[in-house]
């Protein structure tokens, strides 16, 4: 906050206390997607009252009244009072059916389930989380399983809805990311843990004589293969385990949110055995929310590492981090750039 800020919070604390009640605009966000809401309205012909609305989704009309209302103050829904009667008619805006109602090419719905039913839960112990210096997981959802991705791929259903929640990022952010750095002379591409393939498709629409090889866990490329494959499919998927399986030869490995689960020792294992496979010339493409060297942001970085502390074993690093692993590893060169979006990208070679 700057001074002025702080002065005029010191008189009455508006951001404060929107920062306060932050998680309440979002679990209405989540119920509602939940519920089913924006699809409801997104597809309906016409306005629909809070009683249609609960009627179609059997909830409570004084529930859905006030959820459809809060809905409507956070600009996600519009409303209109019928001349006739004054009933209030509630509709869709174009954010709700482009970004949450379900299926859109630009759908985040998926976001919004994943985080109501994995990142809030797991928030809930944060406090722990900074306590004890690790992942929630175990407490949170009584899993056995030591390493995060066996919790996070629990079940087939959970694996999904995490593919999902993948997926749905490279949709608003893929062009940018790939079109970061001219890639074209990187003929045949890896995209180390690329799970849906989603990136990989935008490297593909970007550069089209590339030929792109997403390399994943056996289970993640059955279900990418089985419920994520696109008709014109032009992407091979292997399957292994990074960490201990052969990788594919290849002139450019992609790293998307991959450096941010693990810790320094499995980022370093990682990144030197991409070295000793990589081409000279070839390089390595890191995708990540990046934090400033200042340690003054960027806000969405800092909470996405809170996030990988409750989730994982890693956390989000400033470029300075990752420039040491990469040339600690045996790569050089190494550009960043940041995107101005979510996720910026840092380019080095071999
Ligand atoms: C946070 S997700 C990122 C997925 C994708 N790169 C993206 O940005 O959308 C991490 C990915 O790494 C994969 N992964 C985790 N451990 C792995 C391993 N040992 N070998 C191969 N893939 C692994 C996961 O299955 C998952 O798809």
């Amino acid at each position: 906050m700057s001074e002025n800020l702080s002065q005029s919070e010191m008189d009455y604390p508006f951001k404060l206390l929107e920062y306060l009640n932050g998680f309440k605009v979002s679990m209405a966000i989540f119920s509602a997607c939940e519920l089913g809401v924006f699809d409801l309205l997104s597809t309906s012909p016409c306005a629909l009252s809070a009683q249609q609305v609960a009627q179609a989704l059997r909830a409570s009309v004084d529930g859905t009244e006030r959820l459809l209302d809060a809905l409507v103050g956070i600009e996600i829904l519009h409303v209109e009072s019928q001349p006739q009667d004054g009933t209030a008619l509630y509709s869709s805006t174009e954010v709700a059916s482009v970004y949450l109602a379900k299926g859109g090419a630009k759908s985040l719905h998926d976001l919004a389930i994943y985080r109501l039913e994995t990142t809030y839960p797991l928030w809930n112990n944060l406090t722990d989380a900074v306590r004890e210096g690790k992942n929630q997981f175990e407490k949170t959802f009584g899993t056995q399983h030591k390493e995060f991705f066996q919790a996070i791929y629990r079940t087939e259903e959970k694996m999904q809805k995490f593919m999902g929640f993948m997926k749905s990022s490279w949709m608003l952010d893929g062009h940018d990311v790939v079109t970061a750095f001219n890639l074209a002379g990187f003929q045949n591409i890896v995209d180390v843990g690329g799970s849906t393939g989603a990136l990989a498709r935008e490297i593909v629409k970007a550069y089209p004589s590339s030929s792109v090889t997403v390399f994943d866990l056996p289970a993640v490329v059955d279900m990418a293969t089985k419920h994520f494959l696109l008709e014109n499919n032009t992407l091979t998927f292997q399957s292994g385990d990074f960490f201990n399986d052969e990788l594919p030869t290849a002139d450019l490995y992609v790293l998307a949110r991959i450096l941010n689960d693990w810790p320094e020792e499995k980022c370093l294992k990682l990144l030197k055995r991409i070295c000793d496979v990589c081409k000279p010339g070839g390089g390595v493409l890191l995708v990540q929310a990046t934090l400033l060297e200042s340690r003054r942001g960027p806000v969405h970085a800092q909470l996405s590492s809170l996030n990988m502390l409750v989730h994982t074993e890693g956390r989000e690093h400033p470029p300075s981090k990752y420039t040491r692993m990469l040339q600690e590893s045996g790569l050089r060169d190494v550009q960043l750039c940041r995107t101005g979006k979510y996720y910026d990208v840092i380019l080095a070679l071999r």
